[in-house]
């Protein structure tokens, strides 16, 4: 990130180079294992990238807002009276929403600059719109003096996001960009929300990001629909036991579905969530013995339970991971995010790094007709001021 470059553009887009903006940073994240378990009140281990939101931010006089960004030309100018609402400029909504979660608390926002640059792709499954909540987020809480701790700022940011701009998800993405801490995966229990930050220990292997370039499709509407099966699983086990959520139930009880849950989707559903917890646990116990090899073992059946039981991942994902399976030095492969296209998240030998991503570019484009993305990312800070 050229930070001179960026403050450049600022100042020729909004002027007054007198008065310095203030810059903000927050990751993206990438989730190494505990899909779509977060809102079923389950583990999740995901860590934040060196890759993000950058935020440039300055306060002016009056009641305007001024949001701009590097990354397309969509400039959008808005008056303070009341909560906004939802506008048909996408990227504006994630800002905005932030804005009214603030207004909602009392916190009186006066007229300021926004200039945004992200260098996550978007929507690509590596939480490109936490990632900008949450940069809003934390320049508004140090500006205003808020004093918000960062819990309350991932739940604001979950809100805008759910309310706002109307996607369902769960806790996982504004959590790790919030929370995450260089070198280290967030192990987070999205029921009480008690973490552990475990360290990432690779030794002679890497992360390696795919991105299948997928155009984002229906991923919304059926992660909802995934949402209304789970709710369905939970409402059907109460007949089992008064359970809140499918977190609740643990891999010794996988066979008690059959009994009472009897559409197949349905029960599925409630398999992988229960199988993909115990998954996590035993990912994070293996980590901490240094044991890579059945770290990447998990890595793959969690990928297969995506796709065979909570059926979320597609040709895209699936040719990734599997021929990406079948080359030297690959560890483990999975789909990361809520799937259907997004990225795909590897552990892969050093030495053959190279290899893999030259060889699963060709027989991606060959199978698929699309040319992925590689990214060797590090694993960085959660969102904050950064000059
Ligand atoms: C998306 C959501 C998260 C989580 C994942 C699936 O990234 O934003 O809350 O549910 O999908 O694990």
């Amino acid at each position: 990130m050229d930070t001179k470059n960026f403050t450049e553009k600022f100042y020729e887009k909004y002027g007054n180079r007198n008065e310095k903006p203030v810059l903000f940073f927050s990751p993206g994240r990438v989730n190494l294992i505990g899909e779509h378990t977060d809102y079923n009140g389950g583990f999740v281990f995901p860590c934040a990238l060196n890759y993000g939101t950058y935020l440039l931010i300055r306060k002016i006089e009056g009641n305007i807002l001024k949001f701009s960004t590097i990354n397309f030309n969509d400039d959008v100018e808005t008056e303070l009276k009341g909560l906004f609402v939802n506008t048909s400029k996408k990227w504006i909504n994630y800002p905005l929403g932030v804005i009214n979660e603030f207004l909602k608390k009392g916190i009186k926002i006066s007229g300021l600059e926004f200039l945004y640059y992200g260098d996550v792709p978007n929507g690509a499954g590596l939480s490109s719109s936490a990632s900008i909540e949450m940069v809003t987020a934390v320049a508004l809480n140090e500006f205003y003096n808020a004093g918000f701790g960062t819990l309350e700022l991932v739940k604001m940011s979950q809100k805008a996001e759910n309310e706002f701009v109307g996607m369902n998800c769960g806790i996982m993405d504004q959590f790790a960009v919030g929370f995450g801490k260089k070198d280290h995966a967030i192990f987070l229990n999205c029921d009480t929300l008690s973490f552990e930050n475990v360290p990432i220990i690779l030794n002679d292997c890497s992360l390696i990001i795919t991105n299948t370039n997928k155009r984002r499709g229906l991923t919304d509407s059926k992660y909802n629909e995934r949402r209304g099966e789970c709710d369905k699983a939970v409402e059907l086990l109460q007949a089992y036991k008064p359970i809140r959520n499918l977190s609740e139930l643990n891999t010794g009880e996988i066979h008690l579905l059959e009994k009472y849950i009897k559409d197949p989707a349905v029960r599925k559903r409630a398999k992988h969530v229960i199988s993909e917890n115990g998954r996590v646990v035993e990912a994070v116990k293996v980590l901490k013995g240094n044991n890579i090899i059945r770290f990447g073992e998990l890595m793959n059946l969690s990928h297969d339970s995506l796709k065979d039981d909570y059926e979320v991942t597609g040709i895209e994902l699936d040719t990734l991971v599997y021929e990406g399976r079948k080359l030297p030095g690959v560890i483990g492969t999975r789909m990361t995010g809520a799937g259907f296209g997004g990225c795909t998240v590897s552990i892969v030998k050093k030495a053959d790094s190279a290899k893999f991503m030259s060889e699963l570019a060709a027989v991606y484009q060959k199978k698929t007709g699309l040319v992925p993305d590689f990214y060797q990312p590090e694993i960085g800070d959660g969102a904050e001021r950064i000059g």
